[in-house]
């Protein structure tokens, strides 16, 4: 079987690394990947983003399945666009991924089906939205509508604060349309947790509930970025929680999209708040999370392709899905000034040639080669997962290869998975 894999992160590089142990694969395809992909698939230099390229080159290499990793792609329909040609595609359609790509969609289709999420207004002028915060408790979040990167949401401590943000998103078109119509939402006070699901737009399976690391800084300092590091199973998810997150969120929200006839295949991804034990969500994602799918596919147990396929031909209530009784800790080296400005271009020392260990694995997210060496391209630059039978001893050998890899400017977070340590030793 040839399969595509379509991004260039670290996400995409461990959909490479598991894809390419299915004895199914016959041949793995990468576009546009990064120097670490290259070792394990064949990088074809075609943009996420273009469409009719990829359809062109999966058409003419008769590619059996394609994965999409990221977002763009999805809400600009590549997966429509596959599928009116009758190939194989693992992701939602545009209308579902809209999930992801219109906060106020999914914000709407949550309060319809009474899924648990903080209460929220919508606005697309910048006036009534600025009447409306002038009464609004604080703190008070305001996020624009679109995908804007991780920086269309601003948790405000006080009203300037808010006002700022709004202005910004309404009237100085910060995220361009992306911020055209913002949510003013309650800000709820909690753990974060992800838990991803693959679906079939029938049956629910979640994976293992992850944690990540946003700030960029030790102890949750500084600005968010698109992800620090990354642990896995989150002990804060007990059975009994996950069994919840499933039947007050998963099901009914995957339910809810068949309803309105955007039925969703793909990997739903949930961010949600625990509040004193109860789940609310914050949003959805229409795929793999970025670092979460670094530590979470590293527990998969059963063949992704048998997964994959089970999604893309509706039979997924047909598979037992199983995982490694494991933990896994990701954490993730970044370059100088991320998530501001940084420079590329700089060398890369020490990256182990092939798997350093049983317990470690090395996903490449920002990296080109440049003639013999492999060179930082981009703000997360690797990710470095440890795996282990306790998350200590996970995150122990993660961080033991962390720091023999080295660049101009390397940042890393010294505390992923701590915190759960603390409350869990
Ligand atoms: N209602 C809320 N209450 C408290 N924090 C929130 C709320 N909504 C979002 N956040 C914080 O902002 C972050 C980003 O928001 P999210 O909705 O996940 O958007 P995105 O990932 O698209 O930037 C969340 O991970 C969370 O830390
Ligand atoms: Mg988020």
């Amino acid at each position: 079987m040839k399969v595509l894999v379509i991004g260039s992160g670290g996400r995409e590089h461990a959909l490479v690394w598991k894809l390419a142990q299915s004895p199914r694969v016959s041949a793995l395809f990468c576009a546009p990947g990064n120097a670490g992909i290259e070792s394990q698939a064949r990088c074809i230099p075609i943009a996420a983003e273009d469409i009719p390229q990829l359809k062109a080159f999966a058409v003419s290499e008769g590619i059996d399945l394609t994965v999409v990793g990221p977002e763009g792609s999805l809400a600009l329909g590549i997966a429509d666009e596959f599928r009116k040609v009758k190939l194989k595609i693992f992701g939602p359609t545009r209308g579902a991924a809209e999930i992801e790509s219109s906060k106020i969609f999914a914000k709407d289709l949550m309060i319809r089906h009474q899924i648990p999420t903080a209460s929220a207004r919508s606005f697309d002028r910048v006036a009534p939205a600025l009447a409306y915060l002038a009464h609004h408790p604080l703190p008070v979040v305001v996020k624009a509508e679109g995908l804007a990167q991780g920086k269309g949401v601003v948790v405000a401590t006080t009203h300037e604060q808010a006002r700022e943000a709004a202005t910004d998103m309404l009237e100085k078109q910060r995220f361009g349309a992306a911020g055209q119509r913002v949510l003013i939402e309650e800000c709820l006070d909690g753990a974060e947790v992800s838990v991803m699901a693959f679906t079939d737009g029938k049956t629910v399976v979640p994976m293992v509930p992850a944690q990540d690391h946003k700030r960029v800084g030790d102890g949750d300092t500084g600005p968010n970025t698109g992800g620090m590091g990354a642990y896995a199973p989150a002990p804060l998810v007990t059975p009994s929680l996950q069994t919840t997150i499933l039947r007050t969120v998963l099901c009914p929200i995957v339910d809810a999209l068949s309803r309105i006839g955007r039925p969703f295949h793909g990997v739903l991804y949930a961010g949600l708040m625990i509040v004193r034990g109860a789940p609310y969500v914050l949003e959805f994602n229409a795929r793999f999370g970025d670092p979460e799918t670094q530590v979470v596919l590293p527990l998969l147990k059963t063949d992704l392709v048998d997964v994959m396929e089970a999604v893309v031909e509706h039979r997924l209530d047909q598979l037992t899905v199983e995982w490694h009784k494991q933990s896994s800790v990701c954490v993730v080296l970044t370059s100088a000034g991320y998530p501001g400005s940084y420079q590329t271009g700089l060398p890369i020392h020490g990256l182990p040639e092939s798997r350093p260990s049983d317990d470690v694995l090395v996903f490449h997210a920002g990296t080109r080669r440049e003639g013999q060496a492999v060179v930082t391209a981009g703000g997360r630059v690797v990710g470095v997962t440890g795996l282990g039978p306790r998350l200590a001893i996970a995150r122990e050998q993660a961080y033991k290869v962390v720091g023999t890899i080295a660049f101009q400017g390397r940042h890393f977070r010294s505390d992923i998975a701590s915190h759960s340590l603390q409350a869990n030793p």
